[in-house]
Parts: structure tokens; C-alpha cells; sequence
């Protein structure tokens, strides 16, 4: 966990370069991936609202079903340090792929207006949002109780 300087709120160049951070962060992130069996390295790097960002990356199980993905650790390592409010995240890989369903769902659960940054090593391939990536989402607010 790294704490920044510049509060992601202050002007649109703080968070312009912020979002370069981040990127790094993530492209950085991929090096501790732990993948034996799909050689497919991830890295993701959470910004939450006090501008604390939170790295990820992949780790695979021999029980396939067991790995976890570069996003879901991100996020799991912010909230389990009390952070549940997330500005952007980025992700990085080797070709620009997609974050999956399950980590889609994971995202919205907190932060369905979170910018979401998808990387390879040297290029932005999309910018979007949480909500824009899982559309109609099952959130918190369609339980009946909440
Ligand atoms: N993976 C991620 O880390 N994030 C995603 O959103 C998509 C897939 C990982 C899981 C597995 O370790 C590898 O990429 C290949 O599926």
C-alpha cells in the first residue's frame, strides 16, 4: 500500500496525474503475478477516494476454480483495511484484455461509477466505468432488505 500525495478530487491535472500513477502502479503490479498454469500475469491498482491505492495481481491455484484475479485482490486488500470508497482502477496485461463477469460483479458491489482503465504495457486500450462495463447490474440497493 502506497499513500499519495495529490487527493484525487483536487483539479482534473491532480487526477490526470494520478491516473498516470495508477497505471504504472498496475503495469508494475504484474511482475508478482502467480501464475504456473495460464502464464497469463495481471496487475491492477485501486484509488480510493483518500487517494491510498491498493495493487493486485493474479494468483492461480492447481485447484484451478481456487485462483483469484489481479482486481478482486486489489479490492480485497482495500476493504479489509477499511477503504470501501473507490475512485478508479486500472488494469494492466499483456494484450489489453477485459476484466471478467466475476470481477465486474466484485466492482459494482462498491463502486459502480468507478473509472475503470484497461492497459497492455505501453497503451491505454479503453476507458470506462464500472456500470458501463456491467450494465443493469445486481447491486446492493435491488436486495429487499437494504
Ligand atoms: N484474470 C485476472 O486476473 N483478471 C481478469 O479480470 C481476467 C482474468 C486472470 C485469471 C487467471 O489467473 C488468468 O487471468 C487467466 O484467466
Amino acid at each position: 500500500m502506497t499513500k499519495k500525495t495529490i487527493a484525487a478530487t483536487e483539479t482534473d491535472t491532480a487526477l490526470a496525474i494520478e491516473l498516470d500513477d495508477l497505471i504504472r502502479a498496475a503495469r508494475s503490479a504484474r511482475a508478482a503475478a502467480y501464475v504456473p498454469y495460464s502464464k497469463y500475469r495481471v496487475g491492477a491498482a485501486l484509488l480510493t477516494a483518500d487517494g491510498t491505492v491498493f495493487t493486485g495481481c493474479n494468483v492461480e491455484n492447481a485447484a484451478y476454480p481456487a485462483s483469484i484475479c489481479a482486481e478482486r485482490v486489489a479490492i480485497t486488500k482495500a476493504v479489509s483495511e477499511g477503504h470501501r470508497e473507490f475512485v478508479a482502477i486500472a488494469v494492466a496485461t499483456s494484450n489489453g484484455g477485459s476484466p471478467c463477469g466475476v470481477c465486474r460483479q466484485v466492482m459494482f458491489e462498491f463502486a459502480p461509477e468507478m473509472a475503470v482503465i484497461i492497459t497492455d504495457e505501453t497503451s491505454i486500450h479503453l476507458e470506462t466505468t464500472v456500470a458501463e462495463l456491467l450494465p443493469d447490474g445486481f447491486g446492493p440497493s435491488c436486495l429487499p432488505d437494504s
